[in-house]
């Protein structure tokens, strides 16, 4: 049963959305912007590679579509395979030509958390480094693990929800250097404000991260 509706789902990507999504990435360190979106399909969210929609009627499942001429569908179908079932990922079930169905993730990431004042426990932040020792377990490098990647799940729980990279070799400090912001700046200073931070003070501080490290891998600075 589950698995014909399943195959409904992608019939019904194929013929609805597939053909008249439009989507376009102007820059790989600014999000892909969704033109066009056949209705009732809608997108739950955009990241620098790929979109991600949903149907109301098929609540378990999302569509990841990447933009033309961005790479990284191959090495994600990987991964998926490699890490096989772990409650703080998604799965993948259906996966062609740019396009992936993965198990939906019902949350909100760090983020948004960030921006909508939403207290981040610090059960999340140890939920997700088990969940990163299992990556390494199965011979995986957690790549890119940044606010937009993990989740503040329904239930309380920490999720990944971006593994597209994790088959990168170079070391990548995104989580660590996250960890550290958590426990340096937010638990003593803005946890207790319940601040909502504006989307462009979050981004500013994006830029500002990515120019930071990319001096600090020159230098050889760990975190
Ligand atoms: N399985 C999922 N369930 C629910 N929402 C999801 C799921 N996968 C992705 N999303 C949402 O879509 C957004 C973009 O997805 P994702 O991070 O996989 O795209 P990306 O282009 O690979 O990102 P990046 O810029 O980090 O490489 C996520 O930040 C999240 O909000
Ligand atoms: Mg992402």
């Amino acid at each position: 049963m589950a698995q014909s509706r399943l195959q409904v789902f992608c019939d019904r990507l194929e013929q609805e959305l597939r053909p008249h999504l439009d989507l376009t990435s102007e820059h790989p360190h600014h999000p892909v912007i969704v033109r066009h979106c056949p209705s009732p399909w809608y997108c739950v969210g955009t990241g620098n590679y790929a979109a991600v929609v949903a149907h109301p009627d098929f609540p378990a499942w999302v569509v990841k579509v990447y933009a033309p001429h961005r790479e990284g569908f191959a090495a994600e179908v990987e991964v998926y395979r490699r890490l096989g079932t772990h409650a703080a990922f998604s799965e993948c079930y259906y996966a062609k030509d740019g396009i992936l169905v993965l198990r939906r993730l019902h949350g909100t990431t760090l983020y948004d958390c960030a921006h909508r004042g939403i207290p981040i426990p610090r059960k999340v932040i140890e939920d997700i480094d088990q969940a990163l020792d299992y990556v390494y377990a199965q011979g995986l490098n957690p790549h890119d693990v940044h606010g937009k990647n993990v989740m503040l799940g329904v239930d309380g729980r920490g999720l990944v929800v971006d593994i597209s990279d994790f088959l990168k070799p170079e070391p990548c400090y995104a989580w660590k250097d996250l960890k550290r912001a958590y426990y340096c700046l937010y638990r003593p200073l803005i946890a207790g404000l319940k601040l909502k931070i504006p989307y462009a003070f979050l981004d500013h501080v994006r830029t500002v991260y990515r120019v930071y490290r990319r001096l600090g891998d020159r230098l050889f600075l760990k975190p």
